[in-house]
């Protein structure tokens, strides 16, 4: 059976793009906010995932106003992206896992969770800014993806309580899948930012700070939330953090934080990184003494 090695919850900022594309991971502005990363890519090498479950929010690139599903499933045999505007270079294609989206499709639907197919998709920095910062030298690896796309775009928006109950069916379907394979879900958005309006600019560090804690052992502090009261906390786009509680939902239980890094600001937004592992899995092995991953 496959194995939930843990997720991984990022900001997928289009600057972060940009500075690896010009290789400006050094650069003052850059370093503080590239240095939280070496730890989870250390992670990453040594869990080797298989397939990893994108979980992150379309910006317009392929659905826009007209037609906007709650929740949308990638599951095609690859993914490409294209131009959005932010002058991001377009990468190679993105390889797919269709077996295993069929396998998330089957079992959400099962678990009354009417999600949207997509046999095409076109994804955006959402999805390829944070491959691009957790695994630098993909081509040199072989894991396929499945996009898990949640609206952030047009309102109403699925409740913080909603997206945890999607993460946890995303975590039994994973669990459920009949092939001998580690699999980690990768959460991508938030933390605060406000990009448009009269709270442009908007950030809210003790916000960021106590969802960084609360998201690790008392989920519900945040799922209790209404979605205009995410607006109010964290920014019209800080309501990303609903990636971040689907991460969490698919872990279930209890976990331990492996790593956490925050930093202010990168462009318009607060930068969060937080690295989960489930408890009692075999991923807790590389909690040795004197690793760069530290546990909290
Ligand atoms: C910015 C942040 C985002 O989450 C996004 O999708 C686009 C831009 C920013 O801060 O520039
Ligand atoms: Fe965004």
């Amino acid at each position: 059976m496959a194995k939930l090695l843990g997720a991984i919850c990022t900001s997928h900022i289009p600057a972060i793009g940009h500075a690896i594309a010009c290789g400006k991971e050094n650069d003052p502005y850059w370093l503080p906010f590239f240095e939280g990363y070496p730890p989870v890519r250390e992670w990453l090498e040594e869990m080797d995932p298989a397939a990893v479950v994108m979980i992150y929010n379309d910006h317009g690139l392929n659905f826009f106003l007209d037609k906007m599903p709650t929740f949308a499933i990638g599951a095609a045999s690859q993914y490409h992206n294209d131009d959005e505007g932010w002058g991001l270079p377009t990468l190679p294609p993105f390889p797919g896992d269709p077996k295993l989206s069929w396998h998330l499709i089957e079992s959400l639907v099962a678990d009354e969770f009417d999600v949207t197919t997509c046999q095409e998709m076109l994804v955006d920095h959402a999805f390829t800014v944070p491959i691009s910062l957790l695994w630098p030298n993909r081509s040199a690896r072989r894991f396929g993806t499945v996009p898990v796309a949640i609206n952030t775009v047009q309102h109403p928006l699925p409740t913080p309580a909603r997206c945890y109950a999607l993460g946890k069916a995303i975590g039994r379907a994973i669990e459920s899948f009949p092939e001998d394979i580690g699999v980690v879900v990768v959460a991508t958005g938030g933390m605060s930012h406000q990009l448009d309006g009269e709270r442009a600019g908007f950030i809210n560090k003790s916000f960021d700070l106590h969802c960084l804690e609360k998201i690790v052992d008392d989920p519900r502090a945040l799922t209790a939330m209404s979605i205009h009261e995410l607006v109010r906390a964290a920014g019209t786009q800080g309501v990303e953090l609903i990636m971040w509680l689907a991460a969490r939902g698919a872990l279930d239980g209890k976990v331990t934080r492996l790593h956490s890094h925050y930093h202010i600001p990168v462009s318009n937004t607060a930068a969060g990184l937080l690295l989960l592992s489930a408890n009692g899995r075999r991923q807790s092995a590389v909690l040795e003494p004197g690793r760069a991953i530290r546990a909290r």
